[in-house]
């Protein structure tokens, strides 16, 4: 072989071994693609059918939280993924950007806590992008949304007041700590409690003042109450911690024994007080199932089924001789 022969069999052999090396990796490099690819589509497929967004007053509060289990415990039956957000600190600002962010993450659904007037206009916004609104614990009857569940606050506030007249056998000097009086569900349980005891002669209603739901703010009023107003025999608190403050000012001031308090919700600590007596009665609401029906709603609106505009949740009064059947009622549900 002369060398010029060489030199192009050289160039030939050199060119076949680079065309098969090229060859071997443009081939595994399209068959990791494939893979990749192949990946996605099930990841897609594998996805909820559809996205909710839950957003309720405080993050970590254990009424809240139960709203926020009730929604999710029905996630895998139905196919659903329920984002549960809520701001730190109860704040009707920052909820409402959350209400917004989730509108404009085109969440399928949206299940919200309207605390105020402000959230009407959100509410419209989302409906009118076609996304279906359910108020839950507080709602916004002027709004757009497609329904609200919850307890009915007015009656609830009636049943308070029933309880507080047959307790103190229509004899009482009362105080009243409210969560916010800008948000429609207290003022509607306040309406309610002062409808029934204003026809009592016996009963008469000496301060209002709000806690802005927190312990620390419904100790602190409920003990400043207790110092102006000295003759006070009752308390009653609209919503979870109210009944936590009450009593501890009325321990700070040694008057735990004389005072009755009846509080909104069943929340641990309140069963606590309730079975040592410094809680006298409780307005038990539905949390859990407020949570769940919420998305039974969502799902009927979004395939078509008729939805009723109100789903009201069961509220009523226990007392600590309630307490024995209230576990077992617990125990059952649980099982
Ligand atoms: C109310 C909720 C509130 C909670 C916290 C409950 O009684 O229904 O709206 O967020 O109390 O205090």
């Amino acid at each position: 072989m002369n060398r010029k022969a060489k030199i192009i069999y050289i160039i030939l052999i050199t060119t076949f071994f680079i065309a098969a090396g090229l060859s071997i990796y443009y081939y595994q490099k399209l068959q990791i693609n494939n893979k990749q690819m192949d990946e996605a589509v099930t990841f897609e497929a594998s996805l909820p059918a559809y996205h909710f967004a839950l957003i309720g007053e405080e993050r970590n509060h254990e009424y809240w939280r139960l709203v926020g289990e009730g929604a999710k415990e029905l996630e895998s039956e139905y196919d659903v993924f329920v984002e549960y957000e809520a701001p730190k600190r109860s704040n009707p600002d920052e909820q409402l950007k959350l209400v917004d962010m989730a509108i404009k993450s085109k969440v399928d659904g949206i299940i919200v806590q309207a605390l105020n007037d402000n959230f009407t206009p959100m509410i419209n916004k989302a409906v009118n992008e076609g996304i279906p609104v359910i108020t839950v614990d507080t709602d916004s009857p002027d709004s757009e949304r497609n329904a609200y569940i919850g307890t009915d606050n007015y009656e609830a506030g009636r049943l308070a007041g029933e309880a507080l007249v047959n307790d103190t056998n229509g004899q009482a000097t009362v105080g009243i700590i409210t969560g916010n009086l800008d948000n429609l569900h207290h003022q509607l349980r306040l309406q309610g409690f002062k409808d029934v005891v204003e026809d009592v002669e016996g009963i008469e209603i000496v301060a209002i003042e709000e806690s802005n739901i927190t312990r620390v703010e419904a100790e602190e009023t409920a003990y400043s109450m207790l110092m102006e107003y000295e003759n006070i025999t009752a308390f009653y608190g609209t919503s979870s911690y109210n009944g936590l403050g009450i009593v501890a000012a009325a321990d700070s001031l040694k008057k735990q024994n004389d005072i009755y308090v009846i509080t909104f919700d069943a929340i641990k600590q309140n069963i606590e007080l309730l079975e040592n007596g410094d809680i006298d009665a409780i307005v038990e609401q539905q949390p859990f199932e407020m949570g769940n029906q919420s998305i039974k709603v969502l799902l009927d609106i979004l395939q078509d089924r008729e939805i009723e505009e109100i789903y009201h949740t069961d509220t009523s009064v226990i007392r600590r001789n309630d307490l024995a059947s209230m576990t077992e009622r617990r125990m059952l549900a649980d099982d």
